[in-house]
């Protein structure tokens, strides 16, 4: 097998060519994305695009461990990274240390994710010096959407943009190796790829970035719930199951399925 994409490898990308991300939650989505993809991102938005949750705050570390399990599982070339949880790293630390080395020790995935900047840099420090490459994540925080009352376009005014600027050098200096930016207006986002020498890997931000990311489950139009204006489909998967799902009824109902094909007789037939 072709040998794994590091982290350090996609901090060695920076101004180059553009690093492809998408997330993953499952095993066979990780096998279709490995040879595609440079990154594959088990984000939390796995409690809301596989499980149902309104927000990314009904994620937690066992979730976040099982499905980083399954796609280390379909995953052999890709890096794979897994989101800190809601709850899992911004009291202390120790604790941001622990999750870490956890969600680590029970995927063997090759990095995690973390929200937030100046507030969370001293996670982001310990958590490097425990050995374990983590990624950033600025801009909108969907894990902060409770606290901000919605979820809300960052940079608009010159103070906005200053405090992401702030929350990108921190990142930055405490040794992450990318960082994502989220829901941000373009010029910021494209100003805050200038200023870092870490890789930002853009999503709602600017095509300046030096990498894009997209949650799978809207990339393919599986997407039951609204779509952000953000999203490009590149598929309509709805449709596709939508019509598998009529047309299998409709054989059910008049007894078309199973066909001779599908049945085993007397004689001996292979499964
Ligand atoms: O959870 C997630 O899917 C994410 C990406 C959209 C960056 O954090
Ligand atoms: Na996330």
């Amino acid at each position: 097998a072709a040998s794994r994409i590091t982290p350090a490898e996609l901090s060695a990308r920076k101004g180059g060519e553009p690093i492809v991300c998408l997330t993953a939650y499952t095993y066979p989505i990780a096998r279709l994305l490995d040879p595609h993809v440079d990154l594959q991102l088990v984000g939390d938005s796995v409690a809301m695009v596989l499980h149902g949750h309104p927000t990314t705050l009904g994620a937690t570390m066992d979730m976040m461990i099982a499905h980083g399990q399954a796609v280390m599982r379909g995953s052999s070339r890709a890096c794979v990274v897994v989101d800190m949880p809601v709850g899992s790293y911004e009291d202390t630390v120790e604790n941001a240390v622990a999750c870490a080395q956890r969600i680590v020790r029970e995927t063997g995935c090759h990095a995690v994710k973390l929200e937030g900047g100046v507030a969370i840099a001293a996670q982001i420090a310990a958590i490097v010096v425990a050995g374990i490459p983590v990624m950033g994540h600025i801009g909108l925080l969907p894990q902060s959407v409770e606290k901000e009352g919605g979820y809300k376009i960052k940079g608009r005014s010159e103070a906005n943009a200053e405090l992401l600027y702030t929350d990108a050098k921190a990142v930055e200096a405490a040794g992450a190796f990318s960082v994502v930016i989220e829901g941000t207006v373009e010029p910021v986002a494209a100003e805050i790829t200038r200023r870092i020498a870490i890789p930002t890997i853009g999503i709602g931000a600017s095509a300046q970035c030096d990498g894009q990311i997209l949650v799978i489950d809207d990339a393919i139009g599986l997407t039951v719930d609204r779509v952000p204006k953000f999203v490009k489909e590149y598929a309509l998967l709805r449709d596709t199951v939508s019509k598998a799902a009529e047309d299998y009824a409709r054989d059910v109902r008049s007894r078309a399925f199973p066909g001779p094909e599908h049945l085993f007789s007397l004689s001996k037939d292979k499964a």
